[in-house]
């Protein structure tokens, strides 16, 4: 950063900085060094730009604050109506608040942290939002280009560019509205104020980094991964015919909170009788019947990471014989990807080498449910369920991905999903969500012990 511009940004800052001293910082879930080394990486890649991200604003009465997964990946500071700037040219970042102490204490935020947010959360200046608007015009009068993620915000169980679709045909396209999503409104806005400026979209840059994950959110995921694993097993446990769907999904919520999880990371997805081809259906509706086979897909949002689990199995915990059949395909669909993936493995390769495993293995492949159930790769699981960068077409250590064999046989009112986290390893890969019953021997010895609801009962407790 050349001299005059400094002193220039410093004059700026530095009354600012001195009112902010007593502004409150944030709890942040990783290490701040964490949150430094994914930002320096991103000041890499924009060596000749000024970079800016909104965090999320103030949610509507009652939904606890959530920060966009991306501005949190970036600063993990979880106050609302936040901005970010990253200068390229200088390697730094300045965060820009709008919360006073009490609004922040509201938020959660420590009476410690909220003296010493420079110094806790690891930026290099930390603002007043009254200054942003100066600096954003001091950066831009020397720089050529601005960055700004163009796809939205990811806020609670939000997948951004699925919510940008859904944008598009409910709102932007739609005739009788018009408007862009905020971030396409903020371009428009830099676009008029600054001419001159090349508007750079920002997301893919963030979104290679949130690919490939660290060993802080490795860690992590291992954690959020066993409560999900809790959760299907006291699912399992729990249903029996005659039971409501929405009494299993009761089970999964209270076990993910009652481990720490902050919520689900989507609603619990319930399909059963009819619901099979509806591969999202979560109004949870259906009176399980005898015979009945349900998919459970549900996986827990830690510390803002999610996970992504299916089991499959009967209504009352005994496959029939064609159940059997059709469940032992998908699980050994799954098992073989899970002995093949491993880095440099391409989507192709993957089903190639699936395909031969199958076939040594006895599997007759023109079966009709192996015409639309083989290996591959699932996609990206990480903040958001079906992560940024859909699914990868090349293995890499450290990408997560869900291995989701499924199939659905709708004349006869049968689905299966055998479905876990998988971290690719330097070697091979890692079950993020290993130890759930996953043989059919397995599942009927755990769906014959009692779940919550039947201890409850036989104690008289509820
Ligand atoms: N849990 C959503 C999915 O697997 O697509
Ligand atoms: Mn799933
Ligand atoms: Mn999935």
């Amino acid at each position: 950063m050349n001299k005059h511009f400094a002193f220039r940004i410093g004059a700026v800052i530095a009354p600012i900085f001195l009112l902010v001293s007593s502004l409150p910082a944030v709890g942040l879930r990783f290490d701040k060094t964490e949150y430094a080394a994914r930002r320096a990486k991103l000041l890499e890649k924009i060596p000749d730009g000024v970079a800016v991200i909104w965090g999320a604003q103030t949610p509507g009465n009652y939904y606890p604050t959530a920060q966009a997964n991306d501005f949190n990946y970036l600063t993990g500071v979880e106050l609302p109506n936040a901005a970010l700037l990253l200068d390229g040219a200088s390697k730094t970042a300045t965060l820009f608040l709008t919360a006073t102490e009490d609004q922040a204490r509201q938020e959660g935020v420590s009476a410690e942290m909220a003296k010493n947010a420079r110094p806790f959360t690891g930026l290099d200046r930390v603002a007043p939002f009254e200054g942003f608007s100066s600096m954003l015009a001091s950066l831009a009068g020397r720089s050529k280009i601005l960055y700004t993620p163009f796809k939205p915000e990811e806020l609670y169980r939000e997948v951004s560019t699925e919510k940008f679709s859904i944008f598009q045909r409910g709102v932007t396209l739609n005739p009788w509205d018009g408007r862009l999503t905020r971030e396409l409104q903020f371009v428009k806005i830099l676009k008029e104020r600054y001419p001159s400026l090349e508007v750079r979209d920002l997301s893919p840059l963030v979104w290679e980094l949130r690919t490939i994950k660290s060993p802080a959110e490795i860690a992590l995921l291992r954690k959020a991964g066993q409560v999900g694993v809790k959760a299907h097993i006291q699912l399992l446990k729990a249903c029996r015919a005659g039971m409501f769907e929405y009494e299993l999904s009761a089970v999964v919520d209270y076990i993910f909170e009652k481990e720490g999880a902050q919520e689900s990371a989507y609603g619990v997805i319930i399909t059963s009788g009819e619901n099979h081809p509806y591969l999202h259906y979560n109004k949870h509706d259906r009176l399980l019947q005898e015979g009945d086979f349900l998919v459970v897909d549900a996986g827990p949002d830690l510390d803002f990471y999610d996970i992504d689990i299916t089991t499959s199995f009967p209504a009352n915990g005994r496959f029939t014989p064609r159940q059997k059949e059709i469940y032992e395909a998908a699980l050994a669909v799954h098992e073989n990807c899970m002995k093949v993936y491993r880095p440099g493995l391409t989507e192709e390769q993957c089903r190639q080498e699936v395909d031969d495993l199958l076939i040594r293995q006895g599997f007759d492949l023109k079966k009709d449910y192996f015409q639309r159930m083989r290996g591959g790769f699932g996609h990206y699981v990480g903040m958001a369920v079906h992560d940024v960068g859909g699914s990868p077409r090349v293995l890499k250590p450290g990408m997560v991905i869900a291995n989701e064999p499924l199939v659905v046989l709708a004349g006869e009112n049968l689905g299966v999903r055998v479905e876990d986290t998988i971290l690719i390893t330097e070697t091979g890969c890692e079950n993020l969500t290993a130890g759930i019953p996953r043989t059919v021997k397995d599942i009927e010895a755990v769906m014959s012990k009692d779940g919550i609801p039947q201890t409850l009962k036989k104690n008289g407790l509820y």
